[in-house]
């Protein structure tokens, strides 16, 4: 048996990818296929996901379907979960989410509070849906997204940093809760990765990793870590950082973001 057939078996035909349109999700999505999963395509852009989606038919014999929803709004985190209901999902990744940056007080809190409600209320309604399902299943894997941002508050972009915070808090317990019913959990904690985030964000990365291989090396870790750094810039990043205490960790990401956005 191939190592991408008991890969299957493990977690079962079909995998949802949100957040599949662009960058490390996208990366997801490839390597899933690869892989031989079925896929459920999520985000709001419908037409990319179509091309993404038939591009990956032609190339390798698996089911897609695509589902638009804007997952900052519960009502299409429900779609999701209503429509996903009758197929055999084994496997999610919730890449989906955003950042902002700037002065939080100068910010608009429209945007901030939506991207609560996708970087963390959506990612909290998913997992609760599926990992019950995995539960009963006897089997399951979730791959969730946290931040080197999330380890310490970081001025400039606090809420998102607290964003992901959330996330990889929220990864390390349920993690622990999962573990008995053969449902795997693992969090990502990507340094700088070239994608349509730094655009969104109105950031300006310096030196950044491609998203291609992110997946490969998260999957591959999936029942063995609770947190991966995937690629040579963020482990390299993730571990310096993680030798000083947090207040340090704050004062040399609060300078980076300060040249990320402009403000010298
Ligand atoms: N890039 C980085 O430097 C970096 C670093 C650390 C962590 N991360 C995390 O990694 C994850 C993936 O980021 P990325 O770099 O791949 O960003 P990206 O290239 O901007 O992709 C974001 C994806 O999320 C989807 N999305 C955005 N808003 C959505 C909404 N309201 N509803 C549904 N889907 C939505 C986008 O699709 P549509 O626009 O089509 O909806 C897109 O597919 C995020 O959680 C991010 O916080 C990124």
């Amino acid at each position: 048996m191939s190592n991408n057939e008991k890969f299957r078996n493990k977690y079962g035909r079909w995998a949802l990818v949100t957040g599949a349109s662009d960058g490390i999700g996208k990366d997801f999505v490839c390597e899933l296929a690869r892989r031989g999963f079925n896929l459920v395509l999520v985000a709001r852009r419908k037409s990319i996901l179509e091309e993404i989606g038939s591009k990956l038919r032609k190339e390798n014999s698996i089911e897609i379907q695509v589902i638009e929803a804007d997952l900052s709004d519960s009502n299409d985190t429900k779609k999701v979960i209503l429509n996903t209901k009758n197929l055999d999902i084994g496997l999610i990744v919730l890449a989906a989410g955003f950042g902002t940056s700037g002065e939080f007080i100068s910010i608009s809190i429209e945007n901030e509070l939506n991207m609560i409600d996708l970087n963390c209320r959506a990612v909290v309604e998913l997992t609760h849906s599926f990992a019950n399902k995995f539960k009963q299943n006897k089997k399951g894997g979730i791959v969730l997204f946290g931040s080197i941002l999330g380890f310490q508050g970081v001025a400039r972009t606090a809420n998102y940093a607290a964003t992901k915070a959330f996330v990889q808090s929220f990864a390390e317990g349920i993690r622990s809760e999962l573990k008995p019913f053969n449902v795997n959990l693992v969090s990502v904690a990507p340094g700088p990765v070239n994608s349509g985030f730094a655009g969104r964000a109105n950031m300006q990365m310096g030196s950044a990793q491609s998203p291609e291989g992110i997946a490969n090396e998260t999957l591959n870790a999936l029942g063995k870590k609770t947190t991966v750094r995937p690629g040579f810039l963020s482990k390299l990043l993730g571990y310096s950082l993680s030798t000083l205490p947090r207040f340090g960790r704050s004062i040399i990401l609060n300078k980076i973001m300060s040249e990320m956005t402009g403000k010298k």
